[in-house]
């Protein structure tokens, strides 16, 4: 297999910081795209990932490159890619491949692929090792996994999209968030604000629970109808019994049953948020009202499509700070203090520059 030598950051540890390296990528195959990384979001999961919080489930493998918030510029094509031409706009999410033939992958979920392969820290199939993901100025991904970029939106707004904004669209949408619902978002971070933006263009009543006062207004803004500070347990109550959907975007330790005693009759909470450690729940609070409490990873290859081409129509990108790489462990360091309006947006250029 030919290769080519990109530029990346990658962790060494678990306890390394983030530092620039070149890396090998494969030259494209018959199916592939090679894209230029112009912008990489900065997911919570990544500093999961590199600081190998999930290591029961999936221990990471070093050195780590993470990024999985990818928009970029086509800038080759294998001979047998139909869907793209060099200069197009395209990006890459969570997913690069899977085997395109379980049960899974044909009714288009391929985020449950049994051999579904992640962008960071998934076994390469191409070149042994593990995959790669966009913190580089470039990646060669198979044009199944790769999708189109509305041409209004901004772009370093839209990275994030990949990831948090299909992490939350899809759940939203499973439970059928619509006028006429209301619905709840925890933790108003990178996933969180995503939420906000789809339940309120999704024309739910929307209700922001956050730890951080001085994020209500914000919370407005991006579209909520009302927020509670979550720590105020009167302010907490009014809500008893009340919502359809809740959408859990927390990425620490939290009290889960606070939130289950929200929901009507028959809601549900799903959690996104994905903490290291288990949460106890409380069984009688499901019992009582028949409600569910359930998870959602990602979306499907055609849902996340879907999801960008909603984002076109109704102009939703992330609010974001772009940052040069050079200041990435810094912005890790302001992720866990919840410092950060909403997500950081990495700008490749900054790598070149290096
Ligand atoms: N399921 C999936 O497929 C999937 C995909 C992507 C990410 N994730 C996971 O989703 C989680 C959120 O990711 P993100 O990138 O949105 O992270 P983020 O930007 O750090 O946002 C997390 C938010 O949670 C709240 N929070 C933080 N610490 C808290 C605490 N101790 N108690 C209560 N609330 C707290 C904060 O909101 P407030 O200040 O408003 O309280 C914070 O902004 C992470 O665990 C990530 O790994 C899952
Ligand atoms: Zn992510
Ligand atoms: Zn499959």
């Amino acid at each position: 297999m030919t290769m080519y030598k990109a530029r990346a950051y990658s962790a060494a540890s678990e306890t390394a910081p983030l530092v620039s390296t070149t890396i090998s990528r494969r030259e494209v195959t018959e199916h592939d795209v090679q894209i230029q990384i112009l912008f990489c979001g900065i997911c919570h999961s990544d500093l999961h990932q590199v600081r190998n919080e999930w290591r029961e489930v999936m221990p990471t493998v070093y050195p780590c490159v993470p990024g999985h918030e990818i928009v970029g510029r086509v800038v080759k094509t294998g001979p047998a890619v139909t869907k793209f031409k060099p200069g197009d706009l395209a990006a890459v999410g969570c997913m690069v491949d899977s085997d395109g033939t379980c049960p899974e992958c044909e009714a288009g979920l391929e985020q449950f692929c049994p051999n579904m392969t992640l962008t960071y820290n998934s076994r390469d199939k191409h070149l042994g090792g593990v995959t790669y993901g966009g913190y580089s100025d470039s990646i060669v991904v198979n044009e199944r996994f790769v999708l189109r970029v509305p041409e209004n939106l901004d772009l370093a707004g839209a990275a994030p999209l990949l990831c948090a904004g299909i992490t939350t669209y899809s759940p939203m949408r499973h439970w059928g968030v619509t006028k006429g619902k209301k619905v709840g978002v925890v933790g108003l971070g990178g996933l969180g604000h995503m939420a906000v933006k789809f339940a309120h263009a999704l024309g739910a009543h929307t209700v922001v629970f956050t730890t951080s006062p001085g994020k209500k207004e914000d919370a407005l803004r991006l579209g909520a109808d009302e927020v509670v500070i979550s720590r105020d347990a009167n302010a907490m109550a009014k809500h008893t019994g009340s919502f359809d959907f809740i959408l859990d975007a927390v990425a620490a330790e939290h009290d889960i049953n606070t939130y289950i005693q929200l929901l009507r009759r028959d809601g549900n909470i799903t959690m996104v948020g994905a903490p290291s450690k288990p949460l106890p729940v409380s069984v009688f609070a499901l019992i009582f009202g028949r409600r569910s409490f359930s998870g959602s990873p990602i979306g499907g290859v055609g849902e996340t499509q879907e999801m960008l081409d909603f984002c076109g129509q109704h102009n939703i990108t992330a609010d974001v700070e772009v940052i040069p790489i050079q200041k990435v462990n810094e912005a890790y360091d302001r992720l866990l203090r919840s410092d950060v309006k909403y997500r950081f947006s990495i700008d490749m250029a900054s790598l070149k520059a290096e």
